[in-house]
């Protein structure tokens, strides 16, 4: 059965438990809201690790003014089950004051890869996000954490901190869950009217666009851009924020592509704001 952690402290004694014998801890944190895609680390992680625990933790510092914070879904309960029906051994699900009993004197800096796409779109949010990264890995101290590709800058974000940071995990992308119909998995995707659902999949389907001028030779990506956007205009009646190419995992904007590409989108409909992307190894 999976246990349910809220203090640091006994997470914290747990995980010296399991470091002390010797057992390997795969670590997948997330804000809850479970869905495949999330589940699919996680039986990951219970394959490959002895022990495998989940954080989670809708986290204040990553959510601008204006986001969806208290809206955020939050159900522990059906959350628990979700987790314990993929072998998931411990989830860690501290309130607010347990993480930040006071605001940060002391907060990560996420730099120069935060400065571009969701990063420049959201002020703060990646900064937010290695900062309770941080925590929660000194508290997990996991062998290996598992990261959604879904987020592919979070991703290139967090390894670079550890990088950096010399934390002792190894960090693992793992691929896109979808639907069905292509639409890559979100807890966001609740906010969806049903019309805006039926055309949510045209994100997926303009980056399969996208990837196929690739295919065929296209290098110049404003052609591509191009392409994509009108693509997204025509099947979608959301807000076209952004289409761009950049190179992954450095995160340089390519105006000629050459080496391994991401193809960033994000799409604010009514309520949700999608994001999707596609990455071209070279
Ligand atoms: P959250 O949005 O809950 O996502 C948790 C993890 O699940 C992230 O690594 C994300 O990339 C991954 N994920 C989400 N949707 C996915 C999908 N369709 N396919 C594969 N992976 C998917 O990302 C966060 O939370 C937070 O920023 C967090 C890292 C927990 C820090 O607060």
């Amino acid at each position: 059965m999976t246990k349910l952690i809220t203090t640091i402290d006994e997470m914290k004694n747990i995980t010296k438990a399991l470091h002390d014998q010797h057992r390997s801890i795969g670590f997948i944190p997330t804000m809850g809201a479970l869905h495949d895609g999330h589940l699919k680390m996680m039986s990951l992680s219970a394959k490959e690790n002895d022990v495998t625990i989940i954080s989670i933790f809708v986290n204040p510092l990553q959510f601008g003014p204006h986001e969806d914070l208290d809206s955020y879904p939050r159900d522990i309960k059906s959350d628990t089950l979700k987790a314990d029906s993929v072998g998931v051994d411990y989830i860690f699900h501290p309130t607010e004051k347990e993480m930040y009993p006071e605001l940060p004197t002391i907060e990560v800096k996420a730099g120069r890869l935060a400065s571009v796409l969701e990063g420049a779109e959201r002020p703060g949010h990646f900064d937010g996000v290695v900062t309770v990264v941080n925590k929660l890995f000194n508290i997990v101290r996991p062998s290996t954490a598992y990261f959604g590709k879904k987020d592919a800058q979070q991703l290139a974000i967090v390894k670079k901190m550890v990088e950096d940071f010399n934390h002792s995990v190894e960090i693992k992308g793992v691929d896109i869950v979808r639907e069905a119909d292509g639409l890559a998995k979100s807890s966001r995707n609740i906010y969806l009217t049903d019309d805006e659902r039926l055309e949510a999949v045209h994100l997926y389907k303009s980056l399969c666009l996208a990837q196929s001028l690739y295919v065929q030779g296209e290098r110049n990506s404003a052609k591509i851009i191009a392409a994509t956007h009108a693509y997204l205009e025509q099947y979608t009646s959301g807000t076209i924020e952004t289409v761009a190419i950049y190179s992954y995992p450095e995160l340089i904007e390519q105006h000629v592509i050459d080496g391994s590409i991401f193809i960033s989108l994000a799409v604010k409909f009514s309520k949700a704001r999608l994001i999707d992307n596609i990455i071209i190894e070279a």
